[in-house]
């Protein structure tokens, strides 16, 4: 086809739509809601379906006439509208996250540009009353040329805009075509380089509107409130389509009528008593119906203030914190399509999880989800469809260069118009609390002045943009334009920092807790942080969901999860997408569940554990904890529930504390613990009563401990020496031991063989995605390499017991010793085993991933009991979802799939452990507490492999028992793990003891 070249030309973001305008869709004047969104009703005819489609590698070899309607479609396929092409099908999933897709030569793009052919069909009938027909997109990626009856109705560009055609003029009586051509890049596409996978098409809904002759068009609800909130006003003003037209109002509490009447110039202001305020935790709405022209807009508004002053954020005049996530459009089979389904699940699970805030990084999301974050109570950041983050990658450029296009006068309308996109759609919605200028596009001119023009547009709102950080020289880079300081992934050092000195910004973190993988272990750390400063008014963690795309099941019914890479795209960034708080189909992480717990409406502090008092915090904003949390608790001995009760109801005020006493008896003895767990009062569909929100466990102060069982000894036990080979014995087990390798080789308990493989020392661990760094560092020492060489093996007896000494070191390959081993294994007639390691570790070498001992198990070997924080996946740095239990599961069901594998499934403070089968037992305990980790899968599979629906069991239990582990952190996009949770020591002791035994 001959396009005209609006594609390239960033001056250009649209031509024949419809001025911007606030969203919103009708009903009939006098009908109730039409029961959904875009439902069909005399106002709104959907036009989502089966469309005809033909994807076309460039503009070129799309036939002249396909908008027309003699047009033969039979060489056309159907496809869903809306949907992506490439999730039907068509062209490539690229992953991207930085690097353009295409060559960096703005505002060109490549002449093999693919190029979506749609084309569809409805009916028309002229009512002859003058009305207007309006086509509606709510997105199309990346720009689209639109034809109605083979004329051309329009073009525009912005992926996530509603824009809005008037095609009266086109219509004719009876059968219409729809012909739309989209391309997948266009100039647009420089300041579209989200971190995502690169999708195209009509990807969200597409309808038409028919409106009377003149009609509302655009309307603004703004609020005002008196001093001490006791009396808000709301003023209304609309713009009509041809001058000045008149509105009849109403405006609802539930099915209270508070105020109604009739403005002839569409501007009226009406006053609200005592006004309900809305916050994310109690999202009260009131409803305003505005008729006009035979048609209804019925509109939630919820009345709330948001201040910044002197450095702290207020909601209705209150400090409260942002606790919040950034959540994309993106599902492993819909891509970027998101049904309202989809939309609420994501949102319950949010509120389910206590998060209170949506980044709607890094574009304006489907409208549907800013009415349910106002139904359902989330403070959202919308964002401007806008990031330039490939400037970086030019040759020779520096970081600086991510600023190119915001100092680029070229692209100053298109930044521009992007903003005003943004505001102009959603300016009504009470859930949005700031608007965002973008994402990652440095610092320049062409923000500054967006920046000012939604000041002048909306003065009732903050304006946030965390490029900021990256002015672009010679340019303006006025910050005073922005309301709030924005960091992602600042370290907590550099918070405390920051906080050194009195600040005028409130400080927020658009981004960080990188959840990728296994993690984010720094949650709680900035969370401390956010409860302390008052001017630190939260942040998001990066970020929802994992991206991926889902490929069908493996025979054994695995999922296929595909990521960059899988697709033969380049560039790509591999699994860099696959980083979210949810799997892709939404299963929680444990990092979400970590979340949720740091998130606990209430934080207790044991004052006097002995008598039982309590210190009881409302972490909560708005809501007393008498009406929104009931506190049970339980004490536990041994791991056992002896005692338990429910508070009486605690009336709490939001960010004050109460001290509590708690009714229980102190046992005599045992490990005891006492766990408060808040459960949902009040609930609602979303989050029901009952719902557990989090918990808090204290350790109480009663001796006990675990013991390994006590087996009735009849023989001693003895020993015979080899020349390789030691082999211990007594009654019911026979241990076999390496003096060349240091190791056992054989444990039998009652002629039963435990182990398939030697019992070894062991450092490694198959490096998590938040190792991304310290990895390479690893790889450096060898750690994934080490081989032990023995110096010395003596075996004696030694009163009751028999005991080895061996004297070892750990050295990789072509590098020196990492580790020195004094090992001691003291044997005891039962079969107990006594393990001291005395280890010096060189302190050049990098900080081990871990130090302990490695066992391959029998695959009877397939059940775990234990003593540690569990029963989920639990490190030095990430166990505030887990809790100290005595827990039960399969090993199989210690596995953590994450989508490209990793280390998972290890307990923290591990206590006591017990793998058994087949009649068999095998304990272990410590004096000291310990780590450990049952898979079906080697650290080796875990590292090698680059999907979960790869990996091969190892047809057996692998149980590792360590000293300590690295922490997790989330160094894959965030700061260096803290120093408290780095496993630096060179110098130390591991003792533990072990006994096989046989099940009777
Ligand atoms: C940030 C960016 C996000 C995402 C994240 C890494 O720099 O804003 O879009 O790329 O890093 O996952
Ligand atoms: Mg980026």
């Amino acid at each position: 086809m001959n396009l005209p070249n609006y594609y390239e030309n960033p001056e250009i973001t649209s031509i024949g739509t419809m001025p911007d305008r606030a969203y919103y869709i009708p009903v009939p004047e006098g009908t109730a809601d039409a029961g959904g969104r875009l439902a069909d009703s005399g106002c709104v005819t959907p036009l989502d379906g089966t469309w005809l489609f033909r994807l076309f590698p460039n503009v070129l070899e799309v036939p002249e006439c396909f908008p027309q309607p003699s047009y033969d479609e039979s060489d056309m396929e159907p496809i869903t509208v809306p949907s992506v092409w490439q999730c039907g099908g068509y062209d490539a999933h690229q992953y991207t996250n930085t690097r353009y897709p295409i060559p960096y030569d703005p505002p060109y793009v490549p002449f093999q540009n693919p190029c979506g052919a749609y084309a569809t069909w409805f009916d028309y009938a002229d009512q002859r009353d003058g009305s207007h027909m309006f086509l509606n997109f709510e997105g199309i990626d990346s720009c689209a040329y639109v034809y109605i009856n083979g004329q051309f109705a329009g073009f525009h560009k912005i992926s996530h805009a509603h824009v809005e055609y008037d095609i009266t003029r086109f219509l004719r009586e009876g059968r219409n075509k729809l012909a739309v051509l989209v391309l997948k890049w266009c100039d647009g596409t420089y300041l579209e380089d989200q971190d995502k996978l690169r999708m195209s098409g009509i990807f969200r809904s597409v309808y038409l509107l028919r409106r009377a002759q003149n009609h509302l068009r655009d309307f603004t609800v703004s609020q005002q409130f008196s001093e001490d909130l006791k009396t808000a006003w709301l003023h209304v003003s609309a713009r009509f389509l041809e001058g000045i037209g008149s509105i009849a109002y109403r405006f609802w509490d539930g099915n209270t009528l508070l105020a109604q009447g009739e403005s002839a110039d569409g501007i009226f202001s009406l006053q609200v008593d005592a006004p309900k305020l809305w916050n994310a935790e109690q999202p009260y709405l009131y409803n305003l119906e505005l008729s006009s022209c035979g048609e209804t807009i019925r509109e939630p508004v919820g009345l709330r203030k948001i201040e910044m002053r002197k450095g702290v954020a207020l909601l209705n005049g209150k400090s409260f914190k942002i606790k919040g996530v950034n959540r994309h459009d993106s599902d492993p089979v819909t891509g970027y399509t998101q049904s309202a389904e989809q939309l609420l699940r994501d949102l319950t699970l949010m509120k389910n999880h206590n998060i209170n805030a949506v980044r709607t990084s890094h574009y304006p999301p489907c409208p549907e989800l800013l009415y349910l974050c106002d139904r359902l109570g989330f403070y959202v950041i919308d964002e401007a469809d806008i990031e330039a983050h490939g400037g970086i990658d030019l040759y020779g450029a520096d970081e600086r260069e991510i600023g190119r296009l915001a100092a680029d006068s070229r692209f100053a309308n298109a930044i521009l118009r992007r903003v005003q996109h943004l505001v102009a759609r959603d300016k009504n919605r009470p859930s949005v609390i700031m608007w965002s200028l973008g994402n990652e596009s440095g610092y320049g001119d062409n923000f500054v002045k967006a920046a000012e023009w939604v000041h002048a547009a909306d003065a009732s709102r903050p304006v946030h943009y965390e490029s900021s950080v990256h002015p672009y020289p010679g340019t303006n880079t006025d910050l005073s334009v922005l309301d709030v300081y924005s960091r992602m992934y600042a370290s907590t050092q550099f918070v405390d920092t920051y906080f050194s000195q009195p600040q005028q910004k409130p400080f927020i973190q658009c981004e960080f807790c990188h959840a990728m993988g296994n993690g984010p272990g720094d949650l709680e750390d900035y969370f401390k942080q956010i409860y302390r400063y008052d001017g630190f008014w939260g942040g998001c963690v990066w970020e929802w969901c994992d991206h991926a795309v889902y490929a069908g099941e493996t025979p054994d019914g695995k999922p296929r999860y595909l990521y960059g890479g899988d697709f033969g795209d380049f560039p790509n960034d591999g699994n860099f997408c696959v980083d979210g708080l949810v799997f892709p189909d939404r299963t929680p992480s444990t990092g979400l569940l970590e979340y949720k717990n740091v998130l606990r409406p209430v934080r207790a502090e044991a004052a006097d554990t002995r008598q039982g008092i309590f210190i009881l915090k409302n972490c909560q904003d708005f809501s007393d904890t008498g009406n929104t949390v009931d506190i049970v608790y339980e004490l536990t001995r041994n791991g056992k529930t002896v005692q338990s009760g429910s508070l009486p109801t605690l009336s709490i005020a939001p960010h004050t504390a109460e001290t509590v006493s708690i009714p229980y008896v102190l046992p005599e003895d045992g490990r005891c613990f006492l766990r408060l767990r808040y459960l949902k009062k009040g609930g609602a569909d979303c989050v029901p009563t009952g719902t557990e929100l989090g918990f808090d466990q204290f350790e109480l102060p009663v001796s006990g401990g675990f013991q390994l069982p006590e087996l009735v000894v009849t023989a001693p036990v003895s020993f015979e020496e080899g020349e390789r080979y030691i082999s211990i014995f007594g009654r019911d087990f026979r241990y076999g031991f390496d003096r060349y390798e240091g190791t056992f080789t054989s444990l039998t308990s009652k002629g039963k063989e435990l182990l398939t493989g030697p019992m070894s020392l062991n450092i490694w661990r198959a490096p998590t995605d938040n190792d991304r760094n310290i990895k390479h560092e690893w790889y450096a020492a060898g750690y994934d390499r080490a081989l032990p060489k023995v110096y010395e093996t003596d075996v004696k007896r030694d009163r009751d017991c028999v005991v080895l000494h061996c004297r070892s070191s750990l050295a990789p390959l072509f590098i020196q010793p990492v580790l020195h081993i004094d090992a001691a294994y003291r044997v005891h007639a039962s079969g107990r085993v006594d393990v001291s390691f005395e280890v010096r570790k060189n302190p050049v070498m990098p900080v081990l991933p871990r130090f302990g001992v490695r066992l391959f198990l029998d695959r009877a070997f397939s059940h775990v009991r234990y003593f540690a924080y569990g029963p989920i996946e639990s490190y030095a740095d990430k166990h505030q979802a887990s809790y100290r239990g005595l827990f039960e599961s399969t090993v199989e069901e210690q596995h953590v799939p994450y989508i490209r594998p990793q280390e998972n499934g290890s307990h923290f403070g591990s206590e006591y452990l017990e793998l058994a089968g087949g009649g068999t037992a095998l304990a272990f305990t410590s004096n000291r507490p310990f780590s450990f980790q049952a898979s079906p899968y080697t650290q080796e599979e875990l590292t090698q492999k680059e999907h979960e629906f790869e990996l091969e069991p190892a047809g057996g239990t692998i149980l590792c028992v360590d000293y300590k582990q690295n922490g997790i952190g989330s160094n894959s996009c965030g700061p260096e793990l803290l120093p408290d949770y780095r496993f630096d020591e060179n110098a130390f002791t591991f003792a533990f003891s072990f006994l096989p035994y046989a099940l009777d």
